[in-house]
């Protein structure tokens, strides 16, 4: 599989995101995921793949700590485009043992803790998302943060063995709002109040004028502020 890698990036580097989600689509029939989690980049995508009823199947990962805003955008994008996302929940006996052992709340307790529970409610359930996937594409942005400033267009996923493209990585945030405006792209309410970027609500608050986007994410936090969706701990590989 990863032998294809090469010849992916080759002929994705030469074509807009649009352009690269069709090519993707005609190349791997049946075998190419995008995963949504709502944000403005993926609404960007979910438009690309919708309006033009491209051959890609669109995954969201429901944490079952979402903040309402975002079940309603869930609902409303469903609607509009009239394609389904495929919805994927964390294992229950997970999520019970967790809560029963640790508490609801044990994500604020330490690092460790919170890298638990977003193994339990993110990663395990995208490890079963991608299965039979040849290429996973997301909505990270080179902007984002430090991190993701190093990610390639196009790589080869070690740890989910498959090819991961990143069609917006090197989209400026004006790109993104300006495509959104033009095409009336339906987005989640909390951007307006101060929330640039959205994740689980207990794990999510507005941002000041000023501060980093990606500020309100794990605020307590000090560390790189990944999930392990872009990053996998090692140490949490099952
Ligand atoms: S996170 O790792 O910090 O949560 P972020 O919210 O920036 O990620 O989203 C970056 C990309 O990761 C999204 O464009 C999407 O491809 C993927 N992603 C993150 N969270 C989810 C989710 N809950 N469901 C599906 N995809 C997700
Ligand atoms: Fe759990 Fe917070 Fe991670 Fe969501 S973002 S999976 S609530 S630690």
């Amino acid at each position: 599989m990863s032998a294809n890698v090469g010849f992916v990036a080759n002929s994705l580097a030469a074509l807009s995101a649009q352009q690269g989600l069709r090519w993707l689509a005609l190349q791997f029939p049946e075998a190419v995921r995008f995963s949504s989690a709502l944000g403005l980049e993926d609404q960007v995508i979910t438009h690309m793949i919708g309006s033009e009823k491209i051959d890609i199947k669109i995954f969201t990962l429901d944490t079952g700590r979402l903040f309402q805003e975002t079940y309603d955008l869930l609902d409303l994008t469903q609607k509009k485009y009239g394609i389904p996302i495929q919805v994927y929940f964390p294992k229950a006996e997970s999520v019970e043992k967790l809560i029963t052992e640790k508490g609801p709340n044990s994500f604020y307790d330490s690092v460790a803790n919170r890298k638990e529970c977003c193994f339990i409610r993110k990663v395990e359930p995208l490890k079963r998302a991608l299965q039979d996937t040849i290429v996973w594409i997301t909505g990270v942005r080179a902007e984002q943060s430090t991190n993701r400033s190093h990610m390639p267009l196009v790589e080869w996923d070690e740890h989910h063995q498959v090819i991961k493209y990143n069609p917006l990585l090197h989209w400026k945030e004006k790109e993104v709002t300006d495509f959104i405006d033009v095409h009336k792209i339906p987005v989640n309410t909390l951007h307006k109040k101060g929330y640039p970027s959205i994740g689980c609500a207990p794990c999510t608050r507005a941002i000041m004028p000023g501060e980093d986007v990606r500020a309100g994410r794990w605020w307590w936090e000090s560390s790189n502020k990944e999930c392990g969706l872009h990053e996998p701990d090692v140490s949490l590989k099952k």
